[in-house]
């Protein structure tokens, strides 16, 4: 795989790319404001971003809960799935996480979301519950997925 883009922490400077990756590929993308948040509240959160060639081409959003980390986010500019960019951003991820004490991890998908369940399992990742209309806007039900972080896959 000719890996071409590099991960750096998300910064301020980030979030209009960043908005136009989530309207194009979240049904019910953050606003500006929220993602300022998320992104310079780095006490609980750590956003990270793939950049290639000086453009935004994927992004992840963790939050440390205790010793669980949370997948708030994860996405992949739109015409650049495929490549491997989100399995990146979780394995740098995952080497953070692990160097922190951090033994668990987990988050929410929507159940028709087949291609991030795969990645998802693919990184340990297994089905532990639903929460019943859990997106607001879809009324869509989510998966709860758990992993353990030292799987290896
Ligand atoms: C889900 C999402 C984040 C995946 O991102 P991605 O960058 O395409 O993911 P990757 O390329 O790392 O892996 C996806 C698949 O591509 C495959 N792949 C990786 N590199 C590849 C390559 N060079 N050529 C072909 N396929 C490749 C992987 O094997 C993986 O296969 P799988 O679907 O069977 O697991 C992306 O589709 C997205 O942004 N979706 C919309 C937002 C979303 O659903 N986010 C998750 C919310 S919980």
């Amino acid at each position: 795989m000719n890996v071409a883009w590099t991960i750096r922490p998300a910064e301020r400077r980030d979030v209009t790319e960043l908005l136009v990756l989530e309207e194009a590929q979240f049904p019910e993308p953050w606003t500006r404001g929220m993602l300022l948040d998320e992104i310079t509240n780095v006490e609980t959160r750590r956003y990270t971003v793939a950049v290639e060639v000086g453009r935004i081409v994927g992004y992840l959003g963790v939050m440390f809960v205790l010793d669980e980390l949370h997948v708030n986010t994860l996405g992949t500019l739109h015409g650049q799935e495929g490549r491997g960019i989100a399995s990146s951003l979780l394995d740098e991820a995952w080497a953070n996480a692990l160097a922190r004490g951090v033994r668990r991890a987990t988050l929410e998908v929507a159940v028709s979301n087949e291609r991030a369940q795969q990645l998802y399992y693919r990184f340990g990742f297994r089905p532990v519950g639903v929460r019943k209309n859990y997106y607001e806007r879809t009324r869509e039900d989510a998966l709860v997925l758990w992993a353990d972080l030292s799987f290896e896959g």
